[in-house]
């Protein structure tokens, strides 16, 4: 088996999958000549209140706008829960597999998952929490992030989900953005044995920013059982809040184009901006993504081990699902907990038909060797997916070969927070497989790769990837600064939306996503600003300048390399080095941390002051042949002194 090898639709699923090769032609062509036909059919999956007679009202130059299914309302909760009631009530929603493999797991089915969400949607009436409000939620992975989600949603209020593993600093920034006046947590969260202090995260991150003062309702879900103190008046335990309110709650009539959530995703520049979804479209793209690309058929068990913290897990663990009333698996552990065959034994456990995790997991696992792997069944899974960051051929030889017993298909999905639902991936029905590549475009979705001057390339191409028309999920606006959203995504090429993302075509018309082209770092399939990590070393009193860049990690996919200027009579030390680690880890989280810091005395620079990052990214990926110009640097010499002082994997 090489790398170059195709991988050809297996003839069974040609037949019955949802969607074959002819039938992928066909609708792509026409979700392109026609979009307003295809996405105005399409929009009929989901349960309108009163229909929509507009389909697409859109344009990607001036103030940019994006409009679907405008004058149409419905509510997005009520097309999760509500709806599936009379077919499905007494169908498994949501299969809770706990941290540790000796708790019980949970079976919640439509029915009691509707009867959660409503109280909890009682709940945040009763705190005052109405339409449009803000709320936050910083839970585990527990089916109370999903209930939260859903009762947001079921009375309008936006949600706004932090991952749990974000610090104070970094949850308080995100509270005070949007001005969230209510804060949905946990007493502690699990990972791989180790509580996480969630809710005296939360504590801090309201007790030391005063701009957060307008939290009115901290509600905690009782989880561990871990200890917390609760501040009277503000805080209130969610299972007794619970216990007095109603099983019953109206749906809140949205428009299509109310907003449903808001999602804090890491840019090249500045503080992290709130991706914010619409309620209509993003729940038609995210459904008809998830039924299409998994080829998902009812009554499958589905499970995505992403985290809600992330887009990922709002479009395919939370939204999409269960707006296809499908059975979603929620995991709240981590791959290796208690061991490397974790993954595999709840997969026989559960019987998943559909797998979906990150090239991450699978080098780390795949490093275990192959018996935590054989030692397990696994005869129940159809399909595999991937998704986060670009999966290298070898990792995707082994996930094909060794977890899917060379039976299953892989989905490399690529997408972003930014576009809602999946863009580029398989149809496995319908596409031959190529490790590496994300291969075709979804249906109305057109993607197109220009050169460095913004011209478009026909044919066999190298480039920047942008997508030339708008669809359904597409994010709308950054919350509150509709002017950046301009800027970061339609100024660079103008009438288009530009990914950031590097993408090369071949010359079957398959895709291949190269990494970001911008001063982003995935780090883990975690997305991070390299500024972000910057401004949080500079911050630290000993830190006179700090640069920031990504270099390639065999586990990680990216690493994040930091080149630190001490002030002024400060010395280098390990003693700083693991301080400074500590730093980043208060003001960011642990993800942000540097794999490697190197302390500077000097940056390359420009005569005009500016840091030339391109070649501390050569020295950081250890390609000193390739540092390219360098006399135009203010003190050329500074170059050498950084090889000399390069800090080793
Ligand atoms: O660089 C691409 C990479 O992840 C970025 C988006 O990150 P985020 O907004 O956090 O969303 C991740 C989950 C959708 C993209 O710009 N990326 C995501 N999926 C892939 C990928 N790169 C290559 N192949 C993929 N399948």
């Amino acid at each position: 088996m090489t790398a170059s090898e195709i991988f050809p639709v297996p003839a069974e699923l040609a037949a019955s999958a949802h969607v074959n090769a002819a039938r992928y032609q066909e609708l792509y062509d026409r979700s392109l000549s026609d979009p307003e036909g295809y996405w105005g059919e399409v929009g009929q999956r989901l349960d309108w209140i009163k229909p929509y007679t507009e389909v697409k009202s859109t344009s990607f130059s001036g103030d940019v706008k994006i409009r679907w299914y405008e004058d149409g309302t419905l509510n997005v909760s009520a097309n999760c829960l509500d709806r599936h009631l009379a077919t499905r009530g007494d169908q498994v929603a949501i299969l809770w597999e706990p941290d540790s493999p000796e708790t019980p797991h949970r079976a919640i089915t439509y029915r009691e998952m509707h009867g959660e969400v409503c109280r909890l949607a009682n709940v945040l009436k009763a705190r005052g929490v109405k339409r449009g409000d803000r709320v936050t939620i910083y839970l585990p992975m527990i089916p109370e992030a999903a209930y939260a989600m859903l009762a947001c949603a079921r009375i309008g209020a936006v949600h706004s989900v932090v991952f749990g593993g974000f610090s104070p600093e970094a949850l308080a920034g995100r509270i005070e953005d949007c001005g969230s006046a209510c804060v949905i947590t946990s007493d502690e969260g699990l990972r791989g044995g180790k509580p996480v202090p969630l809710k005296a995260n939360a504590d801090q991150a309201l007790s030391t920013h005063a701009a957060t003062a307008h939290v009115h309702t901290v509600l905690v879900v009782r989880h561990t059982g871990g200890k917390v103190e609760m501040t009277p008046g503000r805080d209130v335990w969610y299972d007794e809040e619970c216990a007095k309110v109603a099983a019953d709650c109206p749906p809140e009539e949205m428009s299509a184009e109310d907003p449903l959530f808001i999602l804090y995703t890491s840019g090249s520049t500045g503080k992290p901006k709130g991706v914010l979804h619409s309620s209509g479209g993003y729940l038609v793209y995210a459904a008809l993504t998830h039924e299409l690309v998994f080829d998902y058929r009812p009554g499958e068990v589905y499970w995505c081990t992403a985290d809600v913290g992330w887009v990922t897990g709002h479009s395919y663990i939370v939204y999409g699902p269960l707006a296809n009333g499908a059975t979603s698996l929620m995991f709240e552990g981590v791959p290796t907990y208690p061991d490397a065959s974790r993954f595999w034994q709840a997969i026989d456990k559960h019987q998943v038909n559909i797998f979906y995790t990150a090239p991450t997991a699978i080098r780390a696992l795949m490093r275990e060797g192959d018996s935590p792997v054989t030692s397990t069944s696994r005869a129940s899974l159809r399909l595999l997916g991937s998704v986060g960051e670009p999966i290298n051929p070898e990792a995707w030889l082994w996930y094909h070969r060794v977890v899917g017993d060379g039976r299953c298909p892989i989905v490399d999905t690529w997408w972003q927070t930014e576009t809602g639902g999946i863009l580029i991936s398989p149809l496995p029905g319908a596409m031959a497989l190529k490790p590496g590549s994300a291969t075709k475009p979804f249906f109305g979705i057109k993607p197109v790769i220009v050169d460095a001057e913004g011209v478009p390339l026909e044919g066999e191409a190298e480039g920047n990837l942008c997508i030339a028309e708008s669809w359904p999920g597409q994010m709308r606006t950054i919350y509150g600064d509709h002017k950046r959203f301009v800027e970061t995504y339609f100024s660079t090429y103008k009438g288009m939306y530009f990914t950031g993302d590097g993408c090369r075509r071949d010359a079957d018309g398959y895709y291949w996503i190269t990494g970001r082209v911008d001063d982003v770092v995935n780090v883990s399939g975690h997305r991070m600003g390299t500024a972000e990590v910057e401004s949080a070393l500079v911050a630290h009193p000993k830190v006179a300048e700090a640069a920031v860049v990504g270099y390639p990690h065999d586990i990680k996919g990216q690493g994040i390399y930091a080149y630190v200027t001490l002030m002024e009579g400060e010395e280098g030390s390990d003693a700083l080095r693991a301080e400074l680690a500590k730093w980043v880890r208060q003001e960011i989280g642990p993800i942000a941390v540097p794999d490697l810091l190197q302390f500077a005395p000097g940056l390359p620079k420009t005569r005009s002051g500016k840091i030339m990052r391109r070649i501390l990214r050569k020295i950081a990926e250890n390609d000193y042949a390739n540092l390219g110009d360098i006399s135009t640097l203010a003190d050329p010499a500074v170059v050498q002194s950084l090889i000399d002082n390069r800090q080793n994997r």
